[in-house]
């Protein structure tokens, strides 16, 4: 599996301090807020598995699925649900937990569907971005690193379901997906 990757982008190291932080930002944020944090699966349960364990308040965790890449590395544009939470969302502060933020056409959809259900406050959090690739008008709320336009693996990052248990985040050989 290691020898697919090409570098190593961000270290195992440097996202556990990195976490750290956020969770320190979050803990002061949602101190006196009904936080209840949503991870799109499954790119994202690395990140709010670390997450969640980094924050020093009251907080509950669900998971919504939905349909993106495929096993491209392409967005499609079209969203679906595919796993949605149960819970009505009125008393809470709800944090949308993703692991990369691409074009943003996943979160601008998600959001928009979560706010027709009046939720307190919606906020985004992810670990990565690539801002020179957004399609839709999205900025995340906590942000873990800005990234260039390669295509990464691991810490949940997949490629075709591959590499999410990799503890690094790595770029993966661009022959491997050509
Ligand atoms: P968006 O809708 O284009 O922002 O796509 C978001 C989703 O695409 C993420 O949740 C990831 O699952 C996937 N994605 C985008 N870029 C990468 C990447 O570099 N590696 C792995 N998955 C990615
Ligand atoms: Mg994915």
């Amino acid at each position: 599996m290691i020898n697919d990757i090409a570098k190593i982008l961000i270290d195992e190291e440097t996202l556990k301090s990195r976490v750290k932080e956020l969770g320190k930002q979050l803990s002061r944020d949602y101190k006196d807020k009904e936080l209840l944090m949503i991870g799109v699966l499954k790119g994202s349960v690395v990140f709010i598995s670390d997450l969640m364990r980094a924050v020093d308040c009251f907080a509950r965790i669900d998971f919504m699925a939905v349909s993106s890449y495929g096993s491209g590395t392409q967005t499609s544009g079209a969203v679906k649900i595919l796993k949605d939470i149960s819970i009505p969302l009125e008393n809470y502060d709800v944090l949308l937990v993703e692991d990369i933020l691409d074009s943003g056409l996943t979160l601008e959809y998600l959001r928009r569907v979560l706010t027709l259900r009046h939720p307190r406050d919606i906020k985004i959090a992810a670990l990565l971005d690539k801002p020179e690739r957004r399609k839709a008008d999205i900025r995340p709320d906590y942000l873990g690193f800005t990234i260039p336009d390669e295509f990464v693996v691991g810490y949940g990052l997949d490629y075709d379901e591959k590499y999410r248990n990799l503890p690094f985040v790595g770029v993966l050989k661009p022959e491997l997906y050509k």
